[in-house]
């Protein structure tokens, strides 16, 4: 089921259901909603973000949405009000969300409405396909009330925004046995088709035709054979944005690993329960570049996923061997379960030969940044202050938390190996997430390049607000937000384009 939004300037007669933002200190922002305090305090609702309430005043249910005060009342509290609200209406099929009154500070009508749209489809959609019972709710009309009804445009951009990371969700979701390097590789063929991309898929030869030792060291021991997508979008005319007379390129590069066992250096049965998250970043890479067209993106981005399962086997890579990746550079391989660096390095390496303005890789990566930063903050490191700006900036807008995480030179030494130029694992229980950055960085280069490690947000154990157990599609709306907003941190010398 999929919900039909509309927007009218109050709530419409055949409303089941009404939501209302409310701030603490219980402010509706909408003047024609009067609350009574002493009842909502005995329920112990505050108005703090995250509080709900439903009253039940005959023929409508009031849902009142605590969104908090001052800043915390910005876009991502909206966001999860819409989850909230989709959750509540689950079972009538029309809805509203009195948005009236809610523009203030930083927060514009419009981002309101796009955040509010985002948030309802999000808690609306599940992955039900394997279910018997499916069990879909009933929602199909959200009426937005709104100061403001020719918002239209905030609308079709939240539900742009909202179609990707879904996609991306359902990939993820999909059983590793189904959802196969070669089968993610025709999703992304397809999705190419529909939204007007270029798009090469390299088969198991070309990929060793074209060197990328990494990602076929990580094949290695797999029956299913891998594949690398490469996609290109190519603004319109009319939105191309043109910077210094060009227009910018960002490369998105996304581990595509659709199961992770470890290799021969298994991982335990617990340990790879949920490694079917491990493409989480190549389903990023293909849904951002499916939204651009439709949300009218400005600058070229270029989509790059190697794809394989991580498999043990005969034929599978040893604890010792060495790679050659793409450029040249040798890499030990001791823990075959550090192989999403493999097959990045691969990627940033076809990432650089197209000369981007920058390149954000996103990754399932580590384990560590699990440890340091927990299921809710990806990790966020980088080579270049400002595009790292650029991004942080991006995921506050678009309700992503990161952190910004060092590079330190001084640890260098932790992957340098004693047979090859580098290897794959640092010092056990010592920064692992920092080594794994460390290793990628020797393949960014001198490209301006931030790497995300969303081993811990890739996936949710809790059901609340717009998240449901499974896959969260994290990282795909601060990559769109970027891809919006991009500035070109360097100027460039040669002046080519
Ligand atoms: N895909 C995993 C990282 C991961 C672990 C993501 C848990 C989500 C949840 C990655 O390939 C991996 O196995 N990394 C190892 C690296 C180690 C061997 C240096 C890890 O984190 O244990
Ligand atoms: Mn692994
Ligand atoms: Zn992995």
């Amino acid at each position: 089921m999929s919900i039909d939004f509309a927007l009218a300037s109050e709530p419409p007669q055949d409303a089941e259901v009404i939501g209302v933002p409310v701030a603490s200190e219980l402010e509706p922002f909408s003047e024609a909603v009067v609350l009574d305090a002493a009842r909502l305090e005995r329920r112990g609702f505050k108005g703090k973000a995250g509080d709900v309430a439903i009253l039940d005043e005959g023929d409508t249910l009031l849902v009142l949405i605590g969104v908090g005060k001052g800043e915390e009342a910005g876009q991502e509290a909206f966001r999860r009000a819409g989850g909230e609200l989709a959750r509540a209406a689950a079972h009538c099929a029309v809805a509203c969300f009195d948005l009236r009154g809610v523009a203030g500070g930083d927060l514009t009508t419009a981002a309101a409405i796009e955040a509010v749209v985002e948030g309802a489809m999000l808690a609306e959609h599940r992955f039900v396909e394997y279910k018997s019972d499916k069990d879909e709710g009933a929602l199909a009309r959200i009426v937005i009330a709104t100061d403001e009804p020719g918002a239209d445009g905030a609308v079709v951009r939240g539900i742009n925004i909202a179609e990707a990371v879904i996609l991306a969700r359902d990939l993820v979701d999909q059983p590793a046995g189904a959802m196969t390097p070669r089968r993610l590789a025709a999703v992304a063929s397809d999705v190419a088709a529909y939204t007007g991309l270029t798009i090469k898929v390299m088969d198991e030869d070309e990929i060793a035709a074209e060197r990328l030792g990494g990602l076929l060291g990580v094949a290695a021991g797999s029956e299913e054979p891998p594949r690398l997508v490469k996609m290109i979008y190519e603004p319109d005319a009319e939105n191309a944005r043109l910077v210094d007379g060009r227009v910018p390129t960002i490369a998105i590069v996304g581990k595509g690993i659709t199961f992770d066992s470890g290799g021969l250096s298994l991982k335990t049965g617990e340990g790879m329960m949920t490694m079917k998250t491990d493409m989480s970043g190549a389903a990023a890479v293909v849904a951002t570049l499916g939204a651009c067209r439709a949300l009218g993106v400005g600058c070229r981005v270029i989509g790059i996923a190697p794809i394989t399962e991580n498999m043990p086997s005969g034929r599978a890579t040893r604890p010792g061997d060495v790679l050659t990746i793409r450029n040249g550079m040798t890499i030990e391989v001791l823990n075959t379960d550090a192989e999403g660096r493999l097959v990045l390095a691969d990627g940033l390496c076809l990432a650089n030969e197209e000369e981007p303005d920058a390149i954000v890789d996103i990754a399932t990566l580590t384990g560590a940044c699990i440890v340091a930063l927990g299921k809710e903050i990806a990790g966020l490191m980088g080579n270049d202050d400002e595009l790292i700006a650029q991004v942080e900036q991006a995921s506050e807008r678009a309700g992503e938390s990161m952190w910004h995480l060092p590079l330190p030179a001084e640890y260098k030494k932790h992957i340098e190996s004693e047979v090859a130029d580098m290897k794959n694992i640092g010092k056990t229980g010592q920064a692992g997430t920092l080594s794994a950055g460390l290793l990628l960085a020797e393949f960014a280069g001198d490209t301006p390049w931030v790497h995300l490690d969303i081993a811990g947000p890739a996936r949710s154990e809790s059901e609340k607000h717009y998240l449901h157990k499974g896959a969260t599609g994290f990282g795909i709306r601060t990559l769109l937000e970027l891809v919006s907003t991009f500035e070109p941190t360097r100027a460039r010398e040669d002046g080519a384009n």
